[in-house]
């Protein structure tokens, strides 16, 4: 794992835009898997800017979403369906025949995931993955004990994740499960990019990269990632006692 530290938010999401940009040029037709939630947003809106500036060519690639909420209307502005369609896959002008999201009000769970996973074998290995880290060390919905093996699935959304996901949502909306690629999937990745901002970052982004590597807090499974970027700003690594740039 490379950590990478920048001075601020927005260098941090301007990096991470071009590294975003970077694989697409390398390799037209990737494979991209994308979070969503404050972390992300204005890497997405940089890499939207920054794409139509330079006229990069996604035509060829292939979108995946990394979780949604389950039970809840993709009209809702805070599932993850609705973020990905307002700051990526709209103001990049991809097509919907290359995106594939979960469905958070599918009949069947089940194969919502089964649909995932073969579409992630049918066309993976996915190329590129952006990640975010929620406050008790998830990466998706992966909560704290979360299989290694995992691959999609249901989560039951622990308290944490619950209190701090109400953020996204105007209404009172029950947030209890949610619909994730597993931690398989996420270590699978050709190149795994997690990124984190803000001092409430700080603790999480130092129990992800100096404490022991454990599914009891699965961000710290980057450390074994034979591919990942940690982005950061300051602010987020500012428990961390070695700095790098
Ligand atoms: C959302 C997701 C979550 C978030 C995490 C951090 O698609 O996968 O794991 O990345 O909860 O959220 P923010 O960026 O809002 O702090």
């Amino acid at each position: 794992m490379e950590l990478k530290t920048y001075q601020d938010y927005n260098a941090m999401s301007s990096a991470a835009a071009d590294m975003i940009i970077d694989c697409v040029r390398k390799k037209p037709q990737a494979l991209l898997c994308f979070a969503t939630g404050d972390t992300p947003r204005l890497t997405y809106q940089i890499l939207a800017e920054n794409s139509k500036r330079d006229k990069i060519d996604f035509s060829k690639c292939f979108m995946i979403g990394l979780d949604e909420w389950l039970g809840i209307s993709p009209d809702n502005t805070g599932t993850c369906h609705h973020f990905l369609h307002t700051w990526l896959l709209q103001p990049l002008s991809i097509d919907p025949s290359q995106i594939h999201l979960f469905d958070g009000l599918t009949p069947n769970e089940e194969e919502e995931c089964e649909r995932m996973n073969n579409l992630i074998t049918k066309k993976g290995p996915i190329d590129f993955m952006v990640v975010g880290v929620g406050m008790n060390g998830h990466i998706g919905f992966n909560e704290p004990g979360t299989d290694i093996e995992s691959l999609a699935h249901v989560a039951i959304l622990d308290h944490t994740t619950r209190t701090v996901g109400k953020k996204y949502f105007r209404d009172d909306v029950q947030i209890n499960r949610g619909i994730t690629l597993g931690l398989k999937q996420v270590m699978q990745a050709e190149t795994l990019l997690m990124i984190a901002n803000g001092k409430k970052k700080a603790p999480v982004i130092k129990q992800a990269v100096s404490e022991k590597i454990s599914n009891s807090f699965p961000a710290s499974l980057i450390q074994r990632h034979s591919n990942a970027i940690l982005m950061t700003d300051n602010e987020a690594a500012s428990e961390l006692e070695i700095l790098q740039t």
